[in-house]
């Protein structure tokens, strides 16, 4: 089975776009969306309608889909977050709010045989940056293999006994063979609002007969997702750092 595996989206339908494109030619079994569809980009309808047409086999919640629909505060945001969660809360169909309200909270099993969250495992939320988080995370695991988004990092974490290391996937091809008696909690990076100084819309495949994650990253049209920012009076910030991938 081959799984495409997308996260952090936001709103930014011109990256979704070129994912979209891309998948025209490959074949796919089953999309994995890890949440945070809507939230800093302009597009938060069309992103939802085009998601939703790829049918994905599961789609969990993200912390900016939980704001927008009324299941979290926007108190924790920082300023220039929370003002496009509220922008966004204004502009939002009522379909596509009832959609987000209807988001599963992770971690939920795929196929009896990997682990998705947003955050982390044990907590929807959390962000995990670093060694040490992981060895948290590995902890709550009960299967070998986790995807997880919400740091818009391409990050591989592997257990083997009981030492943890973290990889930072840079540039824009990476492929991971996944070895047995290993664990492995997996970022495929975000496709929307990249923060790894790389602005190219980042997902995964992975296939499950061959055991190896590919990690993707594809240019998109940067300028028009920073027009419909700018013209909709969004926090200018939200369009510059598309460009710079932070
Ligand atoms: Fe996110």
């Amino acid at each position: 089975m081959r799984y495409l595996i997308f996260t952090d989206i936001h709103g930014n339908v011109e990256a979704l776009n070129a994912l979209l494109k891309f998948i025209q030619k490959r074949k796919i079994d089953h999309f994995i969306c890890l949440g945070d569809l809507v939230g800093y980009g302009a597009s938060p309808n069309e992103t939802i309608q085009k998601v939703r047409s790829l049918r994905p086999l599961s789609m969990i919640r993200g912390n900016h889909d939980k704001a927008v629909s009324g299941f979290d505060s926007i108190e924790t945001f920082n300023p220039i977050a929370a003002s496009a969660i509220y922008w966004t809360k204004k502009n939002i169909l009522k379909k596509n709010n009832e959609f987000l309200i209807n988001l599963k909270k992770g971690p939920q099993i795929i196929h009896n045989h990997f682990v998705i969250c947003h955050g982390a495992p044990f907590d929807e939320d959390y962000y995990i940056f670093g060694e040490f988080d992981a060895a948290e995370a590995f902890e709550y695991l009960k299967l070998p293999l986790c995807f997880f988004g919400h740091t818009h990092f391409p990050f591989v974490y592997t257990k083997r006994d009981t030492a943890v290391e973290g990889t930072f996937l840079e540039g824009d091809a990476n492929e991971v063979k996944l070895e047995k008696n290993v664990t492995y909690l997996i970022n495929p990076g975000s496709v929307g609002q990249p923060r790894d100084r790389n602005p190219h819309a980042a997902f995964a495949i992975y296939d499950s007969d061959s055991r190896i994650v590919k990690f993707f990253r594809l240019e998109y049209d940067v300028e028009e997702a920073q027009k419909k920012i700018l013209k909709e009076n969004l926090p200018p910030a939200l369009a510059e750092r598309l460009s710079l991938g932070i």
